[in-house]
């Protein structure tokens, strides 16, 4: 009986980590999608001008030019690739970082989505916040509250607010809505595995944002209302401020 236990606890993990795997799969394809756009449109630019610069040879004034702005577009392209390289390297050790640049590379990442579902975004930032995190981690949990918002969110009525405050000992981010909040019943098991209300959910999301969170000993919490005229959900992450 206790082989058998043992044997099930042990294929339990198994599954489990398989799914994390999944999950962090996901992120990362998504992420690498909105990265494959931000670098195709410098690209373009860059190729237009090089075109162009052939064409102009005998000009030196418009070479002189188009270099010019050729410069800038490779200095956009590092950004973007250095800030990808910052989050999706495989991170070994926990490293000292802004949480308010995880906040708006969350943001950043989802900004078309949040766009075409008319989605106004606003932001409460108060200087940097800094922490000792596995960056990739914490912006794969933002990014999940920021899209299970979007999802509840009816088109062009949705608002959220992403705020990010340093307190003495301790930061937190907060993802809020104005959705329809989280229905009674359901909300005490949302950060079970598999719960979800939706046709294609995988009910994993919360399920490793609130492991991410905890292995970085901080918590994850939420608030919710389904009444009145304020109807709406705010998630809450808890970090210990790193120093
Ligand atoms: N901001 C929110 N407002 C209302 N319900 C939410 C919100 N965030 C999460 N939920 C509920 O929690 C469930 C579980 O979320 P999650 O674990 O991310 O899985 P999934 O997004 O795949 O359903 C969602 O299906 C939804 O019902
Ligand atoms: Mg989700």
């Amino acid at each position: 009986m206790e082989d058998r236990i043992k044997e099930l606890e042990d294929r339990l993990a198994r599954a489990e980590s398989a799914l994390e795997r999944s999950e962090r799969l996901a992120v990362a394809s998504r992420y690498a999608s909105a990265i494959m756009h931000e670098v195709n449109n410098p690209l373009e630019a860059i190729t237009n001008l090089v075109y162009l610069t052939k064409l102009q040879k005998e000009q030196p004034d418009l070479v002189f030019e188009n270099m010019n702005v050729i410069e800038d577009q490779l200095k956009t392209l590092g950004r973007v690739t250095s800030q990808a390289l910052t989050f999706h390297r495989e991170q070994q050790t926990a490293k000292e970082i802004d949480l308010v640049e995880i906040a708006e590379s969350a943001l950043k990442l989802h900004s078309d989505k949040l766009l075409r579902h008319g989605v106004v975004v606003s932001r409460r930032y108060r200087g940097p916040a800094r922490a000792t995190v596995f960056g990739s981690e914490i912006l794969q949990v933002v990014s999940n509250l920021i899209l299970n918002a979007v999802d509840v969110l009816e088109d062009g009525k949705g608002h959220i607010c992403v705020s990010v405050k340093r307190c003495p000992d301790c930061i937190h981010i907060t993802v809020t809505d104005n959705g329809p909040g989280i229905p009674e019943g359901f909300a005490s098991r949302l950060f079970e595995p598999y719960v979800t209300s939706k046709a294609s959910g995988t009910g994993l999301g919360l399920w490793l944002s609130s492991r991410i969170i905890a292995k970085h000993g901080g918590t994850l919490r939420f608030r919710t209302s389904r009444t009145g005229g304020r109807t709406g959900t705010t998630f809450r992450i808890n970090l210990p401020q790193s120093g």
